[in-house]
């Protein structure tokens, strides 16, 4: 039977680590990193994600502002809310909670967040350099998926990794670090012809769709590393779980990542680990 790659575990461990990195910065630079959460509307999921970051931000040390915003505010408001913290010489990071109402355009959202303190990793030219191999702030989902399997002690190089999911935020990035670990990457989704086959090929098998069990346990090599960045609700129980059946899965795979307190954690984790790294470029600048 797997391992269960223990998130919420991993996470204490890394945030105390940074707690103290913190408490050493604050010593050399006079200040503590800063980080500022924009959260527009009550969506409940954005709700509970954003008090996750803030929780995480006391626990590391981190000076954090939680900025709310009604579901109606105009883009403009929003805009010179995110120019007054671009500009603001103690905020090193910003992010705003996606998705935004309908009436907001993403894309000028993220492209208004000063390149310096995209702690997300979301701005174009953030992911432009994570592209072309360049200096930048990782996205913090993919980046917390490599600590995980950094953490199995699983050399990447050499092996297959099968990433099912294409977005933005998860599919194209893990995609892109597991290519940089020299994993033999493929990228599958909704369209891909014999999913199970192409699956059942994988080292590592990145499950990032959104589905409830899209990956059922005879889709997984015996031996392999599972990550599900699936959050789902169940229809019938109505409790959070992940694309793959965990419970089936956990029979073949060596290693395996829970829903709740798998990948969930570490992306809060990951994304204290940027704003440190935000900070230091410009406290060294
Ligand atoms: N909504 C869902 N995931 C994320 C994330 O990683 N960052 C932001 N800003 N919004 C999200």
């Amino acid at each position: 039977m797997g391992n269960i790659i223990d998130g919420k575990q991993l996470s204490l461990r890394l945030k105390g680590e940074m707690a103290e990195q913190v408490k050493a910065l604050e010593t050399q630079y006079g200040r503590v990193p800063s980080l500022a959460v924009i959260l527009v509307g009550e969506n409940p999921a954005s709700q509970s994600y954003v008090r996750g970051k803030i929780k995480a931000a006391e626990q590391v040390g981190l000076r954090s502002e939680l900025i709310t915003m009604p579901a109606d505010v105009s883009e403009a408001t929003l805009l010179a809310e995110i120019d007054r913290l671009n500009a603001d010489a103690l905020t090193d990071g910003v992010l705003v909670q996606l998705p935004l109402p309908k009436h907001i355009d993403e894309e000028r959202v993220i492209d208004a967040i000063a390149l310096e303190k995209d702690v997300d990793g979301f701005h174009p030219a953030n992911v432009a350099n994570l592209w072309l191999g360049k200096p930048c702030i990782e996205p913090c989902t993919p980046k917390g998926i490599m600590q995980m399997i950094a953490e199995c002690g699983f050399d990447v190089a050499g092996k297959k990794a099968v990433v099912v999911g294409r977005s933005n935020i998860v599919g194209k990035p893990i995609s892109k670090l597991l290519l940089d670990a020299n994993a033999t990457v493929t990228i599958a989704h909704s369209r891909t012809q014999n999913l199970a086959e192409v699956c059942r090929e994988a080292d590592i098998l990145v499950a990032a769709v959104g589905r409830k069990h899209i990956i059922t346990a005879d889709m997984i090599k015996p031996g392999a590393i599972v990550i599900d960045v699936g959050v789902n609700r169940d229809p019938e129980t109505g409790k959070l779980c992940g694309d793959v059946d965990t419970a089936a899965a956990q029979q073949v795979a060596s290693y395996i990542t829970p829903v709740p307190g798998g990948v969930g954690p570490m992306t809060i984790t990951m994304l204290m680990k940027n704003t440190i790294e935000c900070y230091l470029n410009r406290v060294t600048k």
